[in-house]
């Protein structure tokens, strides 16, 4: 059988969509789904996420990247063999594997670039038959504004964890347990509509 594969793109920056696909592995990840998040942005801020510092720096040090998504596809680059045909994934959790981003990506990709630029514009107005709007602060298309996830934000990314995840130990205390309640809900509510959609069965629907 084949995996569903769920792809994270748009090309406006700072938007949310590195946590969401954070949040969301661990979410089905908690409902008993085994996923592997494969960071294809030549940002890498969501091998940043699940990782500590020490081991981004065994991955990404000078030279040889042979772990990483660049090394997989380095050989192609070079002219010298194909891409490897199993590339290393790293263990975050029982059931979540990531496949290691690489700021080196930046590079090929960048041969993409006007023509990724395109896709929102065009997107907004062939599908959606809008204009596409700027984002900016408050912006209704930016996560950053929803709701208190501001505040527990900085506490589940020092703690490289889910904000569903955080625990008082963490600094979650008082109130904020119940914001930790609601992201709860609202994350499983989201992973449980785009599994429906992509026709993702879900072993664990507890609540
Ligand atoms: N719901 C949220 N509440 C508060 N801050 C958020 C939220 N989602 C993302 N952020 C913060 O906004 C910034 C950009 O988010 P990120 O997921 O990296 O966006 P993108 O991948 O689209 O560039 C990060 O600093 C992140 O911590
Ligand atoms: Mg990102």
């Amino acid at each position: 059988m084949s995996a569903p594969i769920i792809a994270f793109f748009n090309n406006k920056g700072g938007v949310g969509k590195t946590s969401l696909v954070f949040h969301l592995s661990w979410m089905y990840a908690d409902l008993g789904i085994n996923v592997l998040a494969a960071d294809l942005d030549p940002q890498s801020n969501l091998t940043a996420a699940f990782l500590e510092d020490e081991l981004l720096e065994k991955f990404w040090p000078d030279g040889e990247h042979s772990n990483t998504i660049f090394g997989s596809i380095e050989p192609l680059l070079r002219g010298t063999g194909d891409i490897v045909e199993k590339p290393y994934v790293e263990r975050i959790d029982e059931r979540i594997n990531l496949l290691i981003g690489d700021l080196e990506l930046g590079r090929p990709v960048k041969a993409y670039e006007r023509w990724a630029k395109r896709i929102p514009e065009v997107y907004s107005e062939e599908i959606l038959g809008k204009k596409p709007k700027t984002g900016g602060v408050g912006s209704q298309n930016q996560m950053g504004s929803v709701r208190h996830y501001r505040s527990l934000m900085p506490m589940a990314q020092e703690a490289h964890k889910p904000i569903f995840h955080l625990r008082p130990a963490d600094g979650a205390i008082g109130s904020l347990q119940n914001a930790i309640h609601d992201a709860r809900d609202n994350f499983k509510q989201l992973a449980v509509e785009i599994a429906r959609r992509c026709k993702i069965d879900i072993p664990n629907n507890l609540n």
